[in-house]
């Protein structure tokens, strides 16, 4: 499964690496956490409904307001990455057109990036 390489820079903007390639200059890789700790949970959770690919946070909803939400989700698949960009008052949650296998990715502005393969 083809995973994604993200980077942030020191102002904290985010990117995607789209392309095989080295690292941007000047930026930190995000390395995805793949598994929750403490109370809040932000690994998203993926289902699949009639051929919609829904993607949440998480088993227990994300707090949603402008100083801690989740800013986007993204879905990757074999041949593609989508993007769902969340408004700060939610709910924290999005869908994508269907497909079987990937990752998907949820991304906290005060946590960070988590990911779920799936
Ligand atoms: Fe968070």
């Amino acid at each position: 499964m083809k995973e994604f390489e993200f980077y942030h820079d020191v102002n904290g903007n985010v990117v995607a690496l789209l392309a095989e390639g080295k690292a941007p200059l000047g930026m930190t890789k995000i390395e995805p956490k793949a598994a929750d700790v403490g109370q809040e949970k932000h690994i998203p959770v993926v289902k699949h409904e009639g051929g919609v690919l829904k993607t949440i946070c998480g088993e227990v909803p994300h707090p949603m307001t402008p100083e801690h939400h989740i800013s986007w989700f993204a879905v990757a698949s074999e041949d593609k990455i989508s993007f769902v960009y969340i408004p700060t008052d939610g709910p924290a949650e999005a869908c994508f057109p269907e497909v079987e296998h990937g990752v998907a990715y949820s991304y906290c502005n005060l946590h960070g990036l988590w990911k779920k393969e799936f």
